[in-house]
């Protein structure tokens, strides 16, 4: 039982590394039907954040939006593989801080997420936007490698 867990945010840029995140909190997931799982994409307007689908960036921020949107919907299909109790976010603002400010607003009590994401610099072990949420989150935070 993992009762001390019992609502999971998954940090998630579509990076290889938060898919694992959001597979790993799913099979936390697993353990406890009670646990419900909040994945949340925050958007920079001024940023990429989803490269995978092919295109450079793009300036406007209504693509971005119907990226993250696809993106959402595709995260929605693999949760609906759980009984559990999940939803997807899409935000906006500065990723760490949003992270940060969702999990505590959403009063969750564990964070999942990967040590890199897509900015493919790989010269440091943690992220700016993972080193960010393991210094300033108030709950425990998994970070997958
Ligand atoms: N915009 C974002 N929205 C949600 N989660 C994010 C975002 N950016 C990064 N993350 C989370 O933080 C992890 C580490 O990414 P990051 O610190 O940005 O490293 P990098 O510098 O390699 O991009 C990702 O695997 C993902 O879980
Ligand atoms: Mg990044």
């Amino acid at each position: 039982m993992l009762t001390d867990y019992s609502r999971i945010v998954v940090a998630y840029d579509h990076s290889d590394l938060s898919k694992k995140a959001l597979n790993m909190a799913m099979n936390l997931a697993k353990q406890d039907q009670q646990i419900e799982l909040l994945v949340v994409m925050v958007m920079q307007p001024d940023r990429p954040m989803v490269y995978s689908y092919g295109y450079a960036f793009d300036a406007y921020h209504e693509r971005q939006k119907e990226e993250v949107k696809a993106v959402c919907k595709e995260v929605e299909q693999e949760l609906k593989s759980l009984p559990n109790k999940s939803r997807t976010f899409a935000i906006e603002g500065s990723p760490g801080h949003m992270i940060v400010e969702f999990v505590k607003q959403n009063d969750a009590d564990l964070v999942v997420m990967g040590s890199r994401g897509l900015s493919g610099l790989k010269e440091l072990f943690l992220g700016s936007v993972s080193h960010y949420v393991v210094q300033k989150a108030h709950c425990p935070v998994i970070i997958v490698k």
